[in-house]
């Protein structure tokens, strides 16, 4: 009985979490949708702090320059100190047009070869 309960503590306090800056991110290509603010954000921060190249897909570009130096900010404070930070930039996506999805689809692919890590965060909606 014990012996589960230590097994268990002891997976929990060492498997890795997406807030833990351990898990390394470097080289890896994001895209976070709606992440200009938000869960989104947060999570753009967490993964530009442990090195991961990040898109934010953004409907409003004003709003999206803001969150890029926000995260650009705060990503910096919490990055590991050895300057290991990784890079965020946005692009024009609104999701309610199939037209603007395409555009930015072409858009990150004229730019970068791989995508490691979707985050489909943003336009979520449920008809009940
Ligand atoms: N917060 C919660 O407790 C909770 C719980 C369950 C599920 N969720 C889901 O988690 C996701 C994020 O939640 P959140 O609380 O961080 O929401 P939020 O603060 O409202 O942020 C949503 C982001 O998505 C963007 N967005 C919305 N529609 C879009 C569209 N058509 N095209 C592009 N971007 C669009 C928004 O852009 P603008 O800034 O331009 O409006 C905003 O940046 C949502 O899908 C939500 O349904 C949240």
């Amino acid at each position: 009985m014990w012996s589960m309960v230590l097994f268990v503590f002891e997976w929990a306090t060492q498997a890795p979490s997406l807030v833990d800056m351990s898990v390394p991110m470097t080289g890896k290509h994001v895209i976070i949708t709606g992440g200009c603010a938000g869960i989104g954000e947060e999570l753009a921060t967490i993964m530009v702090a442990a090195g991961a190249s990040v898109v934010l897909g953004c409907r409003d570009a004003i709003k999206a320059d803001a969150a890029v130096e926000r995260i650009r900010a705060a990503s910096a404070r919490s990055a590991n100190g050895a300057g290991q930070g990784g890079e965020i930039e946005q692009m024009r996506l609104d999701l309610a047009s199939f037209k603007s999805v395409r555009r930015f689809a072409s858009e990150y692919a004229e730019k970068y070869d791989t995508l490691d890590v979707l985050v489909n965060n943003a336009g979520l909606g449920f008809r009940v």
